[in-house]
């Protein structure tokens, strides 16, 4: 379990040391700008400069997991490629030796580990749009999760790619806080709002599969920045209020922007995204006429409440 703070509870930054030394405080204007300053110097512009290759899966070396650290670090995420299918206990074990250890419940399995990610027609699984080709809405990886088990880390790793389409977008959520935050402070308040969002309970056949999860957008936890997104128009209740609004609709046109800050990349067979729960979302894909269940595209995903990069003190960016 991990503790989550909003700000407006507590603004408190394990971190960044003293309270009034948060970045993520909205009253504390020269935290703020040091980080962002930090922040953005050498910023890297496209996924082409976050990619690390790494030679042995089974034991990343010093140079790999360092380069992989001090990408997230910075940007909260990495690409990685390996030259040989890594299957779920190779993905669990590559996750495990980057330093992501504690595994997240999935919502459909009910058992920790890694889910296999494919088109499946039919079927509990085929109802929800991860496993279907269609394209995925920007989102963070358990928004749905209980406040004190959100996923923090998460490794998303193709095995076989679709013969067309499935690219991936990508963007680190401190970028939008900065976008956000520099636009009115106030899309970080109500963003921050212990119930902004809500996501309401999931019922299947009479069933209560999950209850109704609400929380912030933006939140504090163990003084990192951690965002809970969902761009789904359905299912999904935010807290009335035109400040609130705004800021979605800021937000969703910054995602939205061909020439925002997004990364865009679509991972080939051996490649695979690790990260500090970004935000992301994946185009829609087309197998092929003759390919079918079960040899079309397959990623792995294996989520955490593990953070990859420990912040060094005072700046927060390698
Ligand atoms: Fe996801």
């Amino acid at each position: 379990m991990n503790k989550i703070r909003s700000a407006m509870r507590n603004p408190v930054s394990d971190a960044f040391g003293e309270e009034q030394n948060s970045p993520f405080d909205l009253l504390n204007d020269q935290a703020y700008l040091d980080w962002r300053r930090n922040k953005l110097v050498d910023y890297p512009d496209s996924a082409d400069a976050i990619r690390v290759s790494i030679a042995d899966p089974d034991s990343p070396s010093l140079t790999e997991r360092d380069a992989i650290s001090r990408l997230c670090a910075k940007t909260n995420m990495a690409l990685y490629r390996v030259d040989r299918p890594l299957g779920k206990d190779g993905a669990l074990k590559l996750a495990n030796a980057l330093g992501l250890t504690r595994l997240d419940v999935p919502l459909y399995t009910e058992e920790p580990g890694v889910t296999e990610i494919q088109n499946i027609a039919t079927g509990r699984q085929g109802e929800y749009a991860p496993y279907t080709d269609r394209a995925l809405s920007w989102h963070t990886d358990g928004y749905y999760n209980a406040a004190d088990s959100q996923v923090l880390g998460m490794v998303l790793h193709c095995e076989r790619p679709a013969e067309d389409g499935g690219v991936s977008s990508l963007l680190d959520p401190e970028i939008a806080y900065i976008r956000l935050r520099d636009e009115d402070p106030d899309y970080i308040r109500v963003l921050m709002e212990p119930d902004a969002l809500t996501i309401p309970e999931n019922v299947e056949s009479g069933v209560l599969i999950r209850p109704a999860r609400t929380g912030p957008v933006y939140s504090v936890i163990d003084g990192y920045l951690h965002m809970r997104f969902s761009a789904r128009k359905r299912y999904i209740e935010w807290k009335p209020g035109k400040t609130l609004e705004r800021a979605r609709e800021f937000l969703m046109n910054l995602l939205g922007d061909p020439d925002g800050p997004a990364f865009h990349h679509r991972l080939a067979a051996g490649e695979g995204l690790i990260s500090n729960n970004v935000l992301h979302t994946r185009s829609a894909f087309q197998n092929g006429a003759t390919v079918g269940v079960g040899n079309g595209r397959l990623f792995l995903r294996a989520r955490f409440e593990d953070r990859l990069s420990i912040r060094k003190e005072g700046a927060g960016n390698a």
